[in-house]
């Protein structure tokens, strides 16, 4: 597959280099791609294309977005809504609260970043997945217990059957939560393995973010 990877942080690049070391074409999404000299440096040296937001929508058949929440929204208007139509669109962000330590979660009880993902994308079959797991772990994992689980929702079971694929080629075992609402509890999970590293991984509460 052609994998448009929309962002370019930790987990852009870990599972740009997970899609590519698993044979699908590449290509990393950045708003000022050639004005990142660590950014033009990783792709040379990993072999994989870079370009900015709306050229790189346009060239994925699959869309993976991975943005800060923040800037979620202008990057999929960057992105141009239509390039998404009909596209199978893995949604790894989490909704942050970044001013509380640890992080906590601007939405959660009634509503998800996997639901706003799904409004902004209407022609779109967003999958969440991937958002529960630092990057460090998200392709090939070797852990003693063997393969993790890695839950997943969304609507659209075609799409769903495609990122579990994906999710099974890196290594995972996937569990289904059902529909895009089963975000909520996904998103909470992000929110569980960061306090629990920070309060049990002391050498982890030094590094500036980790989800
Ligand atoms: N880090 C982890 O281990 C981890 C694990 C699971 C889930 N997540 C979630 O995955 C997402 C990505 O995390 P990350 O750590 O890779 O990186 P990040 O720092 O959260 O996001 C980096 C990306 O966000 C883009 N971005 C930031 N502000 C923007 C704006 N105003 N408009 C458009 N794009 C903007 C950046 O664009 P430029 O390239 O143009 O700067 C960059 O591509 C987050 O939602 C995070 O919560 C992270």
């Amino acid at each position: 597959m052609r994998v448009g990877v929309l962002g370019s942080g930790d987990v852009g690049k870990a599972l740009a280099k997970g899609f590519k070391a698993e044979g699908h074409d590449v290509c990393v999404a950045s708003r000022e791609p050639l004005k990142k000299p660590d950014l033009s440096a990783w792709a040379s040296e990993n072999e994989i294309q870079i370009d900015t937001f709306d050229k790189v929508a346009a060239y994925g058949e699959l869309l993976v977005v991975c943005t800060l929440w923040a800037g979620t929204e202008n990057a999929i208007q960057l992105s141009g809504t239509d390039n998404f139509t009909d596209k199978v669109v893995i949604d790894t962000t989490n909704p942050l609260d970044l001013s509380q330590k640890p992080p906590g979660l601007l939405l959660g009880k009634d509503d998800s970043a996997g639901e706003q993902v799904q409004r902004w994308l209407p022609n779109a079959r967003v999958v969440k997945a991937f958002n529960s797991v630092g990057s460090a772990l998200m392709y090939k994992p070797q852990l003693p217990g063997g393969p993790p689980t890695m839950f997943i929702a969304g609507n659209d079971t075609e799409a769903k059957q495609t990122v579990s694929d994906v999710i099974k080629s890196f290594g995972w075992e996937v569990a289904d939560n059902g529909g895009i609402e089963g975000s909520r509890e996904l998103e909470a999970l992000c929110i569980l393995w960061v306090r629990h590293a920070i309060t049990f991984l002391p050498s982890l509460q030094s590094k500036r973010r980790i989800a």
